[in-house]
């Protein structure tokens, strides 16, 4: 990324030393391009926040803390200190970072300070009980030059009797006291995920979580708080996202006392964690970062953190490809002649993936029978799946293979052998969601089996690519070989195993790639992004839909890892008809795909894709590798503008879709942003849609008088690639 402005951070030997420490006064300041946060050990041994924003470079800054004062009896001290990780215990009334029961029936819990150790970017701050050995490993690691710092804990039973964890959080964030700020999240449901909330943050608690064992549709594991005075490109923006693929929960509280404090972890709703003597549970971690530069600094950094950090290939990973799928054009009804014809239409097109999605396998010809049973159907595939996979391979496609691992129909072969296997409560219903039920994926003999299946799927097959789905939430969490004091461990166990399932295959399938899919985006989180190099992010593929989706996506993840097709119209899911040039342009700003039924194209349809999978090519490296300016939200008008600047400066792509323009009315000149002001930029129309005809504009040009796209009719889309001039 060409930003890292922070001149007094380079001054201050930021990169050589991102974490620092004063002996003196007993605090801490943790330093990245964008942000400092720092913190303290009080004189009664409490680990708590000082300082949380723009970049500091003064450590002598800080004070040393000094005890709270107590408002009254009913407003004690530690309600106005800003632990870092508060136990429950003492007189601490809000959320805590950690709730424990030891197994005399004592609760109380007051952390303290134990020691610490710097090494490098990272930081590892020891806490303990006051009186006994519960110890607590807070773990920091500061990203300098990314402006992010990640936060967890591992929490260790060091005293000689049991005891459970009822609440296990990764980190308490403080925003700077005071009052008016605002909180954004996403929100959705199937169909209609990650939809932008922004509302103003009360005395009180809001709650953003999964109660359902994966990700969830409901809420993504993000937040952004401003101080109700940011926008896109400006004003003060502090945000994080939580890497946990199963219940999880955030939440957000403003206290009476001028504090806004954000707690983040494991879901403590129906949580029950028994550590014998000496074990321990690692949370997940929670990633933060500060932008003063809006809600699009905020992402853009998050995004950039992603593609380096997080993403599995990091900075170097290959383009995404363009994908063809056949899920929308065939359903269930796939078969060795008709993949075979698909994938010849989809090579001529230009596409790189050819993936299989569900159908191929066991008795599954509707959503009924089959889960479970991973071997392919001998009607379909009466060779097995090699002719198909050879077919494609010599069109020049790689192949990729839809799967649902963790579930099972209860007409299969594998819930036939092993009724035992899936989620349930003995002697209790097992409901079945989409008429299948989840496998107990917490026993480490399923886990094992799944693997052996994976395994040898990826094996026997030059696979190049794996869809992993999950269509359904656990239920009726029962783990009857666990018992009773051990099966709420199921809820932690079961990602962590899946985890496990998905780091094993990369590891024996180096080239293998996979992507996340739950019914559409239901495990979009940083936990799964760390193994997996696409996502799904909503079965909804209506074009229009997807502007908002997408944009409430591209709040919280980068644009490589969002697949999103282009399908055929009247769409499914509402029946609305948009061109297939809008709907390509929608998909481009994802990793495109197609997922259409290439048998019903027109030859004008064949020669538009054509053209617009040649330009996706062009352009897909500033798409998924640059830096997004949303420069109109699908919220705000009838005008959707997104550019994208790529990460070199060298090419920008501006995309603005209309959808019910009135009395013809033109649309607002288009500002763009993130160019070199003083730079020549070669300005291609897609489609001659611009009322700007200069061959060449320059940057200042661009970003100040702005572009004009002529959008005349409803859902009408449009295009502008710039090229630098060198
Ligand atoms: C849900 C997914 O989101 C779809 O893309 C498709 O793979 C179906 N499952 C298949 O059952």
């Amino acid at each position: 990324m060409r930003r890292i402005p922070i001149f007094l951070l380079l001054a201050s030997g930021l990169f050589a030393q991102s974490i620092r420490f004063a002996a003196d006064r007993q605090v801490f300041l943790l330093t990245t391009s964008q942000s400092s946060y720092a913190m303290g050990i009080a004189p009664d041994g409490s680990l708590r926040n000082i300082y949380w924003g723009a970049p500091l470079w003064s450590l002598d800054d800080l004070p040393a803390l000094t005890p709270a004062r107590e408002l009254s009896s009913f407003d004690p001290r530690q309600m106005m200190e800003n632990e870092e990780f508060p136990g429950w215990g003492g007189t601490r009334y809000y959320e805590p970072a950690l709730k424990i029961v030891r197994e005399d029936g004592d609760r109380d819990l007051v952390l303290q300070y134990v020691s610490h150790r710097i090494a490098g970017n990272d930081l590892d701050i020891s806490l303990k009980d006051i009186r006994d050995s519960v110890e607590i490993t807070l773990h920091y690691r500061v990203y300098p030059e990314l402006g992010i710092v990640s936060r967890s804990a591992t929490i260790r039973n060091g005293t000689p009797q049991p005891l459970t964890i009822e609440s296990a959080q990764a980190a308490a964030w403080y925003m700077p006291a005071g009052a008016g700020y605002q909180l954004s999240y996403l929100s959705g449901r199937w169909a209609a995920e990650t939809q932008l909330v922004r509302e103003p943050i009360h005395e009180g608690m809001k709650v953003l979580e999964s109660r359902k064992g994966h990700t969830s549709h409901g809420f993504n594991p993000w937040f952004a708080i401003d101080q109700g005075d940011a926008n896109e490109e400006s004003g003060r923006v502090w945000f994080g996202a939580l890497a946990w693929s199963g219940n999880w929960r955030i939440t957000v509280e403003q206290t009476p006392y001028r504090q806004v404090r954000v707690t983040g972890g494991f879901n403590s709703f129906d949580f029950s964690y028994p550590l014998k003597p000496g074990e321990s549970l690692d949370t997940p971690a929670f990633y933060g970062g500060f932008s003063a530069a809006g809600f699009g600094g905020a992402s853009r950094t998050l995004h950039h953190f992603e593609r380096e950090r997080i993403l599995p290939g990091g900075a170097g990973a290959r383009l995404r490809p363009v994908l063809y799928n056949s899920w929308e054009a065939t359903e269930f009804d796939v078969d060795e002649a008709g993949q075979k014809a698909l994938a010849g239409k989809a090579a001529a097109l230009g596409v790189e993936l050819f993936v299989m999605d569900d159908g191929w396998f066991g008795a599954r010809n509707d959503d009924h029978a089959g889960l479970g049973d991973w071997v392919p159907n001998p009607r379909k595939f009466p060779n097995g799946l090699k002719p198909l996979i050879d077919s494609v391979n010599a069109l020049g496609m790689d192949f990729g293979l839809w799967v649902e691992p963790e579930m099972v129909n209860a007409d299969s072969d594998l819930y036939r052998a092993h009724p035992d296997w899936v989620i349930h409560f003995d002697g209790r219903p097992r409901s079945e969601l989409r008429t299948q039920m989840v496998l107990n994926l917490a026993r480490d003999d399923v886990r094992e089996y799944i693997f052996g299946v994976l395994d040898k799927l990826a094996t026997d097959y030059p696979i190049r690519y794996l869809k992993w789905d999950m269509n359904r939430p656990l239920s009726e969490p029962g783990w009857p070989e666990a018992g009773p004091a051990d099966e709420r461990k199921l809820w932690v166990a079961y990602v962590r195993n899946l985890y496990r399932i998905l780091d094993r295959l990369r590891a024996k399938h180096p080239s293998l790639e996979i992507e996340s899919c739950s019914g559409g985006g239901g495990r979009v989180d940083l936990g799964i992004l760390e193994r997996v190099n696409e996502v799904w992010a909503s079965d909804n593929t209506d074009a229009f839909d997807r502007l908002r989706i997408q944009a409430g996506f591209s709040q919280a993840h980068a644009a490589r890892i969002m697949s999103a097709w282009v399908t055929d119209i009247p769409n499914w899911v509402d029946g609305r008809s948009v061109s297939l040039s809008y709907r390509f342009l929608v998909a481009m700003q994802g990793a495109l795909g197609i997922g259409s039924n290439l048998n019903k194209w027109t030859t004008e349809d064949f020669a538009t894709a054509t053209k617009m999978v040649a330009l996706d090519k062009r352009i897909r490296a500033t798409v998924q590798n640059g830096d997004l300016f949303r420069l109109f939200s699908p919220w705000a008008g009838d005008l959707t503008a997104n550019q994208y600047v790529g990460a070199d400066g060298r090419q920008s792509v501006l995309f603005a879709f209309r959808h019910s323009q009135q009395y013809n009315s033109p649309v607002p000149t288009i500002r763009l942003r993130g160019l070199d002001p003083r730079a020549m930029y070669r300005v291609e129309s897609i489609d001659r849609k611009l009322a700007e005809k200069q061959p060449q504009l320059s940057g200042a040009y661009l970003m100040e008088a702005g572009l004009n796209v002529i959008l005349r009719a409803d859902f009408d889309a449009t295009a502008v690639v710039l090229d630098r001039v060198e």
